[in-house]
């Protein structure tokens, strides 16, 4: 048992999400799903083609809203997560963020001494100001019993996209900054983790239930490196959010972590670990069990696109392994566009009980 347990006792109020994080699991898990608002709606997609771009979106509450409780209505989710996106940091921070249809976020990626100068952390709190609007508006138009979950990207990962100025398969620009110039990468990544506390504690004083920090590409460090740049910044954002909300649950998401999951969960004083689709249910059994935090996961977003049988089987099988554990039901990263919405209402029933 961790010794935090005592801050987020008894502070549930009624919603279930946040019933595992106060050690009051019930029979059934609370579930939500990452990426829950998204293109695999008709809805959503209607909205998206209104929004103009991907960020105007983003920084739509009106729209933004929309969107967040689109998944709530249609499938009754224990969790809502803002309608936002990782990428704001680095646009809020003066790097320029377009994302071009079919193929992703395209930033002017940033390498030197010169670039992070250019970047400006006093424009942040102007700039996210619509996200927390956004937060706000959700928790009053929210049932009373569905929790709101707030995110930001961890400093990794988002450092990842400002130096590749793009999704890469390797992640390739940052790791190579990070090992000829650790002082430098190190700056960068420090004004991404002080700009994370910022819009990470702005979505808790709006209403923000819990919180959570993707780490999407935590799995593309080896060993040597993945204590300074994955665990030293996730660290320092859950301090300072445990200094100030000591009762809001904070989730992070080490994808690929593998094996370095369980010292994640240690060592970054997290409440919840997001267990991406590679980890063993033995592995999301100890770390809900023996490592005292709260499993979150881990259904192949692909088993959700078969739907059927192979889907029916894999969840039965997580459900019966984490019984009586402190256990959010997810999948193991976020929804892909294919797959069909009935299938989702599947997946609830199946969980709720009902299937
Ligand atoms: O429903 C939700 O989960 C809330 C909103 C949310 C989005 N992105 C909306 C989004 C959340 C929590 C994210 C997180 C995010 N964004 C991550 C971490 C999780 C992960 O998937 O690994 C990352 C790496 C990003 C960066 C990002 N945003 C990429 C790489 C892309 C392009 C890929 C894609 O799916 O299109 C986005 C765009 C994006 N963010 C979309 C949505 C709904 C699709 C854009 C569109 O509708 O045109």
């Amino acid at each position: 048992m961790s010794d935090k347990q005592p801050t987020l006792l008894g502070r549930s109020g009624g919603r279930r999400f946040l019933k595992p994080f106060a050690r009051q699991q019930e029979q059934r898990p609370p579930i939500w799903l990452m990426r829950q608002a998204g293109r695999y709606l008709p809805e959503y997609r209607e909205v998206r083609t209104r929004a103009g771009s991907f960020l105007d979106l983003c920084y739509s509450p009106e729209l933004a809203v929309e969107v967040t409780l689109q998944p709530i209505r249609r499938y009754g989710f224990d969790a809502a997560i803002v309608f936002s996106d990782i990428l704001v940091v680095p646009d809020a921070l003066g790097q320029a963020v377009s994302f071009v249809e079919g193929e992703g976020p395209r930033l002017d990626p940033v390498s030197s001494a010169a670039d992070l100068a250019r970047l400006d952390p006093l424009r942040v709190p102007a700039r996210l100001a619509p996200v927390y609007e956004t937060v706000r508006r959700c928790r009053e138009a929210l049932p009373a019993e569905v929790a709101l979950i707030g995110f930001c990207g961890a400093p990794w990962t988002v450092a990842t996209y400002m130096a590749g100025g793009r999704g890469t398969p390797d992640q390739a620009a940052a790791r190579l900054w990070a090992y000829r110039d650790p002082n430098g990468f190190d700056r960068l990544v420090e004004l991404v983790t002080s700009a994370s506390i910022d819009y990470l504690t702005g979505q808790v004083a709006a209403g923000a239930d819990a919180l959570q920090i993707f780490d999407s590409w935590a799995g593309s460090l080896p060993d040597s490196e993945f204590d300074r740049w994955v665990v030293a910044p996730t660290r320092r954002i859950v301090g300072a959010l445990k200094a100030r909300h000591p009762d809001v649950p904070v989730i992070g998401f080490p994808r690929g972590a593998g094996e370095k999951t369980a010292r994640y969960a240690r060592e970054t004083g997290v409440d919840g670990v997001g267990c991406d689709t590679s980890l063993s249910l033995g592995t999301m059994k100890a770390l809900a069990g023996t490592e005292g935090v709260v499993a979150q996961g881990n259904l192949d977003p692909l088993l959700l696109v078969a739907g059927g049988a192979a889907l029916e089987t894999r969840v039965r099988q997580i459900l019966a392994a984490m019984q009586g554990l402190p256990f959010v039901f997810n999948l193991g990263h976020g929804i892909v566009p294919q797959t069909p919405p009935e299938h989702v209402a599947r997946l609830v029933d199946l969980v709720r009980g009902q299937g």
